[in-house]
């Protein structure tokens, strides 16, 4: 599989998908976003991947959607073609933990991307931001839904309304990222995070990506009760015998399933 908008690769039982448009900050378009749909189909089938990281440059994860692509479009162009929008749920349906890992810029649908994956590991260049008001539009992948779910009414409105960009820190404060690193150890700590993932059972990782998305779609009666009935089943593997023998036996887990 040749890829033009992003580099695919593998680091032991990670996949890594780079995204490569150096020239434009890496901004999306509906091809890099195909691309990145189609990456993540590799990875699912692959029996040797158990996490995934998207990352992007130094300077720019994602600047966010191609605006010059964008420019011209009518009503009929972006609906009926399902523009820029389409195929960007790909990250949240993906079985398999997804990780951000953000240096630099992420704004717009770079930031909506980010926050599809289900861990977000920044450098402390990271900026985000959702100035789509600027461009007299609004975000269109997530950012009035997922930002205000990560950060809070206040924080969300605050980045959508005003444009401003919030730093590493502010977003690590926020609850949007869940590390921050010095920018030049990266991607060194999202390939160990997903590398630690990877080195656990997959069907008990996915029962955990399920859970906690979960608490996104639902309420906390409801949200419980499939915690509930997973963690039963859970009970149903033969890694939940070899984990806990494991620890029994004082020794490291050899998961068959991962
Ligand atoms: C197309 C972009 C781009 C973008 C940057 N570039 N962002 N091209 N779409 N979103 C291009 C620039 O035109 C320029 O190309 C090159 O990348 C380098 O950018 P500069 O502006 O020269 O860099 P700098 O001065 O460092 O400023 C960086 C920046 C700025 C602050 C990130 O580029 C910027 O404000 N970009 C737009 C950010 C934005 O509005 N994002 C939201 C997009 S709307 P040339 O050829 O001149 O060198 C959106 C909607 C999502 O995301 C909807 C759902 C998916």
């Amino acid at each position: 599989m040749s890829y033009t908008h992003i580099l695919v690769d593998t680091r032991g039982r990670v996949g890594l998908i780079t995204l490569n448009r150096p020239q434009a900050l890496n901004a999306l378009n509906d091809a890099l976003i195909d691309e990145i749909g189609l990456a993540l189909d590799g990875f699912e089938a692959d029996e040797n991947i158990g996490a995934i990281v998207i990352t992007g440059s130094e300077k720019a994860f994602a600047a966010g959607a191609d605006i010059g692509a964008m420019a011209g479009f009518s009503y009929m162009d972006a609906y009926k073609g399902d523009y820029i929008t389409r195929n960007w749920e790909r990250v949240k349906t993906c079985r398999k933990p997804v990780i951000a890992a953000v240096a630099g810029f992420a704004l717009g649908g770079g930031c909506e991307l980010a926050m599809t994956c289900d861990l977000l590991i920044a450098a402390d260049t990271a900026k985000f931001g959702q100035p789509e008001v600027k461009l007299g539009i609004l975000p269109g992948a997530g950012g009035t839904q997922r930002l205000p779910r990560a950060v809070g009414k206040a924080k969300a409105m605050d980045l959508c309304l005003t444009a401003r960009f919030m730093d590493a820190a502010e977003a690590e404060r926020a609850g949007l990222v869940s590390r921050v690193v010095p920018a030049d150890k990266l991607l060194d700590e999202a390939l160990a995070a997903a590398e630690t993932i990877a080195g656990y059972s997959l069907p008990v990782v996915m029962m955990i990506k399920e859970s906690v998305n979960r608490a996104y779609e639902s309420s906390l009666a409801e949200g419980l009760l499939f915690e509930r009935r997973q963690f039963h089943a859970a009970f149903a593997l033969e890694d939940q015998k070899e984990g806990m023998a494991a620890f029994v036996e004082k020794r490291k887990a050899q998961f068959k399933h991962r």
